[in-house]
């Protein structure tokens, strides 16, 4: 694994002066990375409009940044949105993407000034019509995607394209504005395909509802998927960009709808880089082939996203130097939970004189880290985050 595909030589340094003294664990964000990956994405999706899901790292330096470039918001919980209420976020630039919510937070949201909800069943979509009249819904897709995300979110989300379809009608009849349709090919999504497959069930339900209904539908929002740069390689974003793209001609000539996208993963993952210290390395058996090294974070402060082995993250370590001779490893947090090991199947190579006190640097970490870590799992308060402008 080299270091300098993932990080510059000019980030890693100005990384490693600003954290060396700072006490482990921690993640370090570095803003510019996000301020490059959005005009990326956007300079990419020139006709797209950006929805931030600010659960993949609700930072208020990166929300202000987002806000600052123009970009709008994809809030999951009032928690969320009165964050980025306070920050600044005019309303209109705030959707409620959430299709899990009590009827109190749509009303909620509605006081706010929210006017754009996503649902996907009929007893979400009657709370929408009683507490946020007139607003615009779009209804999200079941799309399946199990096998090439390596962070799916099939099965929870989403509906039947037929059931999205008697959603939107009933919505039209409630007095709600049927706006669009969104989807969400899976997280960290390495098979551009995917899209093509979504976009097409689009496709179908938009000409059903306007041909048998006189329902025009104005969006689709494609949601997350775009890639971080963790091990497992993946298509440049360019190539994600032009083939879906090519995919929404195809399908829609020249009457694209309006198209949102919700990035969380690839916006802020490349932007973050988390520090451990190794506890202790030790062996199971005096001709053990692995050493087990414990570092002082885990699956329940920041690494969350290991399990199954689903994320693996690029790792470098203080030793690491070209002639350093390195062995396979067991990865493991320092809890008393024996779910709190990273890597086990999947072995990295450390240097063979790793030492107790050396760190590990977990790159491409910024994002459902430190948003995810447990607040006092064997007294260990969440992992502290540090914004490096
Ligand atoms: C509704 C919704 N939109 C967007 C995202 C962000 O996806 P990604 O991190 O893959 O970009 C998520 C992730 O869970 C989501 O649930």
């Amino acid at each position: 694994m080299k270091r300098d595909t993932y990080v510059t030589d000019a980030d890693w340094n100005r990384f490693l002066e600003f954290s060396e003294k700072l006490e482990t664990p921690f993640v370090v964000i570095n803003l510019r990375t996000i301020k490059k990956n959005y005009i990326k994405l956007q300079n990419h999706f020139p006709y797209a409009h950006i929805f931030y899901a600010v659960k993949a790292n609700p930072a208020p330096e990166i929300i202000s940044l987002i806000n600052e470039l123009g970009g709008s918001f994809d809030i999951a919980s009032r928690f969320e949105l009165d964050k980025v209420l306070a920050l600044g976020v005019p309303p209109e630039r705030i959707s409620f993407g959430n299709t899990i919510k009590k009827a109190k937070d749509v009303e909620y949201f509605f006081q706010k000034g929210i006017r754009v909800f996503a649902t996907d069943s009929k007893e979400d979509l009657k709370h929408i019509i009683t507490y946020a009249p007139g607003s615009k819904v779009y209804v999200r897709m079941l799309v399946e995607n199990s096998t090439t995300a390596d962070w799916p979110l099939s099965r929870k989300f989403g509906c039947h394209p037929d059931m999205a379809y008697d959603l939107l009608v009933r919505a039209r009849e409630k007095g709600l504005t049927p706006y669009g349709i969104s989807f969400h090919v899976g997280s960290q999504q390495r098979d551009i395909g995917q899209w093509n497959d979504a976009i097409a069930k689009c496709k179908y339900l938009i000409t059903s509802l306007e041909e048998e209904e006189d329902i025009k539908l104005q969006m689709i929002n494609m949601g997350g998927g775009f890639p971080a740069s963790y091990i497992q390689p993946t298509n440049d974003l360019s190539e994600y960009a032009s083939e879906i793209t090519r995919y929404l001609r195809d399908d829609f000539g020249d009457d694209v709808p309006l198209i949102l996208l919700e990035p969380g993963r690839s916006l802020v993952g490349d932007a973050g880089i988390l520090v451990t210290e190794v506890v202790l390395i030790s062996r199971k058996n005096n001709t053990a082939l692995f050493r087990w090294v414990f570092c002082d974070t885990g699956k329940f402060n920041g690494l969350i996203e290991t399990l199954s082995e689903a994320i693996k993250y690029p790792i470098v370590t203080s030793k690491d130097h070209p002639a350093a001779k390195k062995g396979e490893v067991i990865l493991a947090g320092p809890t008393c939970d024996s779910v709190d090991i990273m890597y086990e199947d999947y072995k990295y190579s450390l240097p063979l004189d790793l030492k107790v006190g050396d760190r590990l640097y977990w790159l491409s970490t910024g994002a459902y880290t430190t948003s995810y870590a447990s607040v006092e799992f064997n007294g260990f308060p969440p992992i502290k985050m540090y914004i490096m402008e």
